[in-house]
């Protein structure tokens, strides 16, 4: 009997946009210092977009990158899955956008919004149509502009946030050895406001009133955040870990959402992972969303710490409240 068809990628590709908003620029704006965002967060700079820059535009150029490294063209494409909560409009949806600046038409395209999960989250579902059979090469893009929606007055969140895009072009395989081995998707519902953007959608209209009242910035619970994130990524990473048997000798890399260097240090260290295993780029991209593991997962790519045949632990957290965790091997 054949093997169950899964996902495994075969092509890994990022956008950064080229305009940097350092610690010294933030102390201009807000009450901070270099040293305090440096040890509280791990960022020391960040990406903004610039004029004419979208997730859509960001999402195209890292999906180029991707398709490039497949060695594939994109009309081989039959399905765009994007993660995206800084849709360039409320709709149409960020993948159509994608589909459109691909130069492709009429295969489906659609968004997925769950935050700094975004990313696990559409390759869980892009695994899931690989396995019914229906979809062969499937891309899945995670981009994000939140710098969009910082409020540059709020030294609490204005420091955390980036910009950029990651992209991967998953395609089937019956070799056991390969592929997606384990995701896990799931969310919270009743931690909705522990990050969010109160305005803007038709809960709370978009006016002059929402605008003066900043509620079309991100409004974030900072502590409680930290504190969820520690335990869900210890927590996360283990299960992964155990319904693969795996150990962490098993692992040669972990490439989490790079929410906050301390979280990520605190979870890895608990689980004993050493420094070396866990890819870490925040310091020059801040806390990027959607984008921040396929945006490393690329980095690390092309640094040649993904080869073939080696074993992936991904996680991530966030808004919703969301997360989700995947081992798979390259
Ligand atoms: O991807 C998911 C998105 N969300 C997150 O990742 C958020 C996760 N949370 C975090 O990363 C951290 O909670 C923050 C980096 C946002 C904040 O760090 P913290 O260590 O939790 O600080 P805190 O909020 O407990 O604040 C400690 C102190 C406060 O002063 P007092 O009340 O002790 O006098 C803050 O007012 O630090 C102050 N503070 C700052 N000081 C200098 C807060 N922000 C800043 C700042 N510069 N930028």
């Amino acid at each position: 009997m054949s093997q169950p068809l899964r996902g495994v990628i075969v092509g890994t590709g990022s956008y950064a946009p080229a305009k940097v908003l350092s610690n010294a620029d933030l102390m201009k704006l807000v009450d901070t210092s270099d040293e305090w965002i440096v040890q509280r967060t791990g960022v020391r700079e960040r990406r903004m977009v610039g004029e004419g820059e979208t997730p859509s535009t960001m999402g195209i150029a890292a999906a180029k990158n991707a398709l490039e490294n497949a060695g594939m063209t994109a009309d081989q494409i039959d399905l765009i899955i994007c993660g995206t909560i800084s849709p360039d409009m409320i709709f149409p949806a960020t993948a159509c956008l994608i589909q459109h600046g691909l130069g492709l038409s009429e295969i489906p395209a659609f968004d997925i919004s769950a935050a700094c999960s975004g990313f696990i989250y559409a390759l869980t579902v892009a695994d899931g149509m690989i396995a019914s059979g229906r979809y062969r090469n499937v891309l899945v893009v995670a981009s994000d502009a939140l710098t969009r929606f910082t409020d540059y007055s709020d030294r609490g969140s204005c420091i955390l946030f980036g910009d950029g895009a990651g992209a991967v072009v998953l395609q089937p395989t019956d070799d056991p050895q390969r592929g997606l081995k384990y995701s896990h998707i799931g969310a919270r519902g009743s931690g909705w406001d522990f990050i969010h953007v109160p305005a803007g959608g038709s809960r709370i209209v978009a006016s002059a009133q929402t605008v003066a009242a900043k509620q079309h910035y991100i409004q974030m619970r900072g502590r409680e955040v930290y504190k969820f994130a520690v335990q869900q990524m210890v927590d996360l990473m283990a299960e992964g870990m155990a319904q693969c048997g795996l150990k962490v000798e098993d692992i040669d890399l972990v490439v989490p959402h790079q929410v906050n260097q301390r979280i990520i240090e605190s979870a890895t260290s608990k689980l004993e992972f050493p420094l070396e295993k866990v890819f870490v780029n925040i310091d020059r991209y801040g806390n990027t969303s959607g984008a921040s593991i396929p945006l490393a997962l690329d980095q690390a790519h092309r640094a040649g710490r993904t080869p073939p045949g080696a074993t992936l632990l991904l996680v991530a957290f966030g808004a919703g409240l969301t997360w989700g965790a995947s081992v798979l091997k390259m």
